[in-house]
């Protein structure tokens, strides 16, 4: 079963602050505002653990969530971490911190032997764009298995969202290390949250 309740244990603004690998991770990425914090609120059903905003450039660091009561002793490492990090693609923070961020992202995508896997978040509004695209490429060439996640189904017509999902898969197709399959969600209304913590206690126990 999916561990509950969570705690957040770390901000880690640049890669020498890492923990130290060890329990299995799994990685929220995707461009500035499209839901990732707000989606593990949903998984670990506390509003407010990562912190969200109306304003993209939310999350600075990557941040650490592991379930309570795991001290982070080598005897007591915790089953899972999940990382809330830094969204990549926003234009209107200074160019400088982007930079950081974007290169923090993908260091630690590229680079991370215990990253099980990948969540990568597309808006259900925008689909897939240019920077999507090469943060795949990256992960293709990195041999990092990810998963498209849709976020804000809610934002959509209902009757769209099976053609969403089918476009996205059409842009997936030819991407090696991606899962060749989607999961909607809407981490408002609660929806595809439970398929995603099934996804995430299977992409660890491989
Ligand atoms: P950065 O940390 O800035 O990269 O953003 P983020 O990807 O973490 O997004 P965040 O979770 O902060 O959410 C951005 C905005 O989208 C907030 O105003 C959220 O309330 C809103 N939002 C997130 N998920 C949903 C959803 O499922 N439906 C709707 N309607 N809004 C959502
Ligand atoms: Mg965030």
């Amino acid at each position: 079963p999916f561990p509950a309740p969570w705690v957040f244990i770390r901000g880690v603004p640049s890669l020498k602050f890492l923990p130290p690998e060890g329990p299995p991770e799994v990685a929220f990425a995707g461009r500035s505002n499209v839901g990732k914090s707000s989606l593990i609120n949903a998984l670990v059903k506390t509003k407010g653990l990562a912190r969200t905003s109306n304003t993209p450039g939310r999350t600075q660091e990557l941040n650490y969530f592991v379930p309570d009561g795991h001290a982070g002793t080598r005897d007591d490492l915790p089953p899972l971490a999940l990382v809330d990090m830094p969204g990549y693609g926003y234009a209107k923070a200074p160019k400088e911190k982007v930079d950081e961020w974007t290169r923090l992202v993908f260091d630690y995508l590229r680079g991370r032997s215990t990253l099980k896997r990948v969540y990568l978040l597309i808006d259900s509004r925008h689909g897939l764009k240019a920077n999507d695209e090469e943060v795949m490429q990256l992960l293709d060439k990195a041999a990092v298995s990810y998963q498209v996640v849709l976020t804000k189904t809610d934002k959509i017509k209902e009757a769209g969202v099976p053609r969403l999902i089918e476009a996205t898969l059409a842009g997936i197709r030819r991407h090696p290390a991606a899962f060749p399959e989607v999961i909607a969600t809407s981490s408002e209304r609660g929806l595809g949250i439970e398929e995603l913590r099934a996804a995430i206690m299977k992409a660890i126990s491989v």
